[in-house]
């Protein structure tokens, strides 16, 4: 199993180097002077220094997977990709230049690499939903320094509910799928993984995905059906992020329980009953 990168111990205070739009999305950038480089599928817990500790609200840090991580001279650039949907997330996409940004991490199992998931594979596919791209941007830079085969498949709802594609998957090839039809394929991303799971050359495959549960549990039923190893970066909702809470616990088909954020949030998709987990991920 691919080690996880431990963070370092307590909060620590980055500051926020840029935020641009991207479709219905954002993307923020922050200089992590202190941090290790975290590893794709790892996650951070962030809260905004200012509506954090002067206004109070909200309470609690929000998840969120790290899209990119860049050594430079002064420390790792960590890039998030974030969607609006409440008072944390609104609160982050609206850092700004300068601003600090209260983080502990990397948090969490990270993907693991083709071989540690089926031992001949010869190759990844990458299936990403909506703003569950994010963790595959960082996974697709790793596997490719390490020379791995992969196509990427990536799916959105709508024109707003998209994003991030270009500036974190640059001009790789990436076959698109949107339900409103406004990008490649009008209809699930999981249709073009059927496709591309009917083919002979990728029986040695092995799938990494993140996106809505549903396309997570379309996921892992056309991976069971047809043999292929995969893993999946799931979501619940997390109030610690370290494992002393239970809030983010997932049942396994073994009757177990796993706490997603020490355990996961990447799960190997056969340790699964069902992708479909009460109260968690975006629509
Ligand atoms: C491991 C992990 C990685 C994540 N990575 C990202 C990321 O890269 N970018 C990003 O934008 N978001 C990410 N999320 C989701 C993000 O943490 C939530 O959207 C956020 O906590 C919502 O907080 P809020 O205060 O804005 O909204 P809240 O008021 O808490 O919730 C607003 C709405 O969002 C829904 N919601 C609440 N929590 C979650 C959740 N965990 N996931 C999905 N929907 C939720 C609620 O049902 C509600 O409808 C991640 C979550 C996890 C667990
Ligand atoms: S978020 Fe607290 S135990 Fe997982």
């Amino acid at each position: 199993m691919t080690q996880r990168v431990l963070a370092p111990f307590g909060r620590r205070r980055c500051e926020v180097t840029a935020n641009v739009a991207s479709g219905g999305y954002r993307i923020f950038s922050a200089l992590d002077a202190a941090g290790p480089q975290p590893r794709a599928g790892q996650f951070y817990m962030l809260a905004t220094e200012r509506w954090g500790s002067t206004l109070g609200r909200p309470y609690l840090p929000r998840a969120f997977s790290v899209a990119d991580a860049k050594a430079t001279d002064e420390g790792v650039r960590l890039d998030f990709l974030v969607e609006a949907v409440g008072p944390g997330t609104e609160a982050l996409a609206a850092l700004a230049e300068d601003d600090g940004l209260l983080l502990t991490g990397p948090l969490g199992r990270p993907f693991s690499s083709p071989g540690e998931v089926t031992p001949d594979a010869d190759g990844a596919v990458l299936v990403g939903g909506g703003i569950g791209i994010a963790p595959l941007a960082l996974l697709r830079r790793q596997l490719a320094r390490r020379g791995v085969p992969q196509r990427v498949l990536l799916g959105f709802r709508d024109r707003e509910h998209s994003g991030g594609v270009e500036e974190l998957f640059g001009c790789e090839e990436v076959r698109l799928a949107s339900e409103d039809g406004h990008a490649g394929h009008r209809g699930f991303v999981t249709d073009l993984l059927a496709v591309l799971l009917a083919g002979d050359d990728a029986s040695r495959a092995v799938v990494y995905a993140c996106g809505p549960p549903a396309m997570l549990e379309a996921v892992r039923g056309l991976c069971a059906e047809r043999g292929v190893g995969a893993e999946l970066a799931m979501e619940a909702p997390m109030a610690c992020g370290f494992g002393s809470c239970f809030g983010c616990a997932v049942p396994l088909a073994d009757g177990s329980y796993i706490r997603l954020c020490v355990d996961g949030p990447v799960v190997r998709a056969d340790q699964l009953d069902t992708a479909l987990v009460a109260g968690s991920g975006h629509r």
